[in-house]
């Protein structure tokens, strides 16, 4: 298993996501009370990348359907999203974050 440093955490304020790569797999990683989280960036509804929905008490509502997902669980939270996502670790060193890569390279 591998960390990739993916950001820096200045680049991320509280409730705000941005897709990363993480050796070439695309995640989204979220700010929520300045501790840091991932999870796949796909919804699992249909073709929406989840760092461009909203943040809000800990939840993702997808910019497509308004699907929402609990970011820390990422469990599917209401309809019409009903797949929960992948969730990946993440660490902080510093001002750097960190994701385990989800392919083990
Ligand atoms: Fe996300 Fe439909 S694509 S809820």
């Amino acid at each position: 298993m591998v960390w990739i440093k993916v950001a820096s955490a200045q680049e991320l304020s509280n409730d705000e996501a941005k897709t990363v790569d993480v050796a070439g797999y695309g995640v989204a990683l979220y700010r929520i009370d300045d501790e840091f989280f991932a999870t796949d960036s796909m919804c699992t509804h249909a073709t929406a990348l989840l760092s461009e929905g909203y943040v809000e008490d800990g939840c993702v509502e997808c910019p497509l359907h308004q699907g929402r997902f609990d970011i820390r669980t990422g469990k599917a939270m209401c309809a019409p999203v009903t797949v929960d996502l992948r969730t990946h670790a993440v660490k902080r060193e510093g001002d750097h974050i960190y994701v385990l890569s989800p392919a083990g390279k």
